[in-house]
């Protein structure tokens, strides 16, 4: 045990997946955390580092048997603007989808007033779900995105928050864009100042360049955004090879795929992360892989939008990060587990095919499936991994971002049955079965930040 004295134990049952090949399970342990988050030792409950833990710490939090401690989750890519159209327009195609729902929606937070009353709702039904980590686009507006970085300093999340750029004349509509290139690299460098200069302790919230994607972008800014990232220092997110359309807009603009586009504006950078990426090639992946980028999966938004299924697996194989993010509004669902449990779902339908009137031996792609430890895995470690960030698991050195799930409360279908249940198959149905209900505890930076 660390000499630190512990602000915070945990003590309980702990599962968590170290890769996606490995679930760990660690019964009765303590976690003993530091007063500015991080986690100083994990111990059995009955070795004298977890006893002294136990006793010498400020706050002890005992867990039952019915009870799991779980890393908490990171959603990688988040349109926290479209929050009040989450659940509906998810009937046409992505550009139109853009022109007629969801620019007139986020020129709406040109208000201070709206925008401060979608983040306050937002934010704390987020951590609800387990989302202890957020990678949020905002909006064009530089005051929407600072209230934005400030809600989730108040509530305690953590989160990536960054100014949506956007100025391409055709991409984008007149009411809803940056007014040129220069006006939108301005904006873009003052809200990275502006969030930098928040008074955030505990490092909680960062600026994150975000040209929204080629076809919003004109050349110019792009340009200028690559040399800002080089500046400042600071991740950069964007949507890259999403749709057919996406994907086809920039080969003909440019004549180089939207990766190869990416690197060459200097875009391309440890961190990147590229939301989507469903028309990625091998030669794209192993691009990505090579500069320390990655993808956020945003599988059920893919199911509308993208016309194509992304090949988690064989990313990961060609050396690419990859996270899970729930691209709210275009994934209709706010929780980064149902999104686990539909990368698990489109991973099979990748690999077993779709359509019946093709032959079944070539009807899908081999070797895709992914299971519920690998999901959880990318929701975790490996959105950790993307941002370069101490987060994703519960181990020394790491923060202490975590969630406990409950099992067995009246009327969930989250049920442990005694003789039939082991914790692989907890794990799979918490993965599968937890609801917000179900999530009694969500801790960031060792805080409690919702129960
Ligand atoms: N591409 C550019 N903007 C967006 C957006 O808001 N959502 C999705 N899914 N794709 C985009
Ligand atoms: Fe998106």
């Amino acid at each position: 045990m660390s000499n630190l004295h512990p602000a915070l134990a945990v003590r309980g049952d702990l599962l968590q997946t170290p890769s996606p090949t490995t679930l760990d399970v660690q019964q009765q342990v303590v976690v003993s955390v530091a007063g500015d988050g991080r986690i100083l030792d994990v111990d059995p409950v009955e070795s004298d580092a977890g006893r002294s833990a136990v006793e010498t710490a400020d706050e002890v939090v005992h867990l039952d048997r019915s009870q799991r401690l779980l890393p908490g989750l990171i959603d990688t890519h988040i349109h926290a603007p479209q929050w009040p159209q989450l659940g509906t327009g998810l009937d046409i195609g992505l550009e139109q989808w853009l022109f007629e729902y969801t620019f007139p929606l986020e020129a709406r937070y040109a208000d201070p007033s709206f925008a401060q009353s979608v983040w306050q709702e937002m934010v704390p039904t987020l951590l609800a779900h387990g989302t202890t980590t957020a990678v949020y686009f905002a909006t064009v507006h530089e005051q929407a995105t600072l209230l934005l970085a400030e809600t989730c300093l108040t509530h305690g999340q953590r989160a990536y928050v960054g100014r949506v750029a956007m100025d391409h004349p055709e991409g984008t509509p007149v009411w809803y864009r940056d007014a040129d290139a220069d006006a939108g690299l301005r904006a873009s460098e003052r809200s990275i100042e502006q969030i930098r200069s928040l008074q955030d302790p505990l490092g909680l919230v960062q600026p994150i360049i975000t040209p929204r994607f080629v076809p919003a972008c004109s050349d110019a800014l792009l340009t200028g955004l690559g040399a800002l990232a080089e500046r400042t220092g600071a991740l950069v997110q964007t949507h890259c090879s999403e749709s057919d359309w996406e994907h086809g807009h920039v080969l003909e603009r440019h004549g180089c795929t939207d990766t190869e586009s990416l690197r060459r504006f200097g875009l391309l950078r440890r961190g990147t992360v590229l939301a989507h990426g469903n028309h990625l090639g091998d030669d794209d992946l192993r691009l990505i892989g090579g500069a320390g980028a990655g993808v956020a999966h945003c599988p059920l938004s893919n199911s509308y939008f993208a016309g194509a299924v992304f090949p988690a697996r064989r990313a990961r194989a060609l050396g690419v990060h990859v996270g899970i993010g729930s691209d709210v509004s275009g994934g209709a669902h706010p929780g980064l587990l149902p999104q686990c449990a539909m990368a698990v779902t489109v991973s099979r339908m990748l690999e077993d095919g779709v359509d019946a009137a093709t032959d079944a031996w070539r009807r899908g792609v081999a070797d895709s499936r992914i299971d519920t430890v690998a999901a959880f895995h990318l929701a975790t470690k490996g959105g950790a991994d993307l941002l370069d960030a101490p987060l994703g698991l519960i181990e020394p050195g790491r923060s202490f971002d975590a969630i406990v799930v409950d099992l067995d409360r009246p009327l969930s279908a989250l049920r442990a049955w005694d003789g039939i249940d082991n914790e692989a198959r907890i794990f799979e149905k918490i993965v599968r079965l937890a609801s917000p209900a179900d999530i009694s505890r969500v801790f960031v930076a060792g805080r409690c930040v919702s129960r």
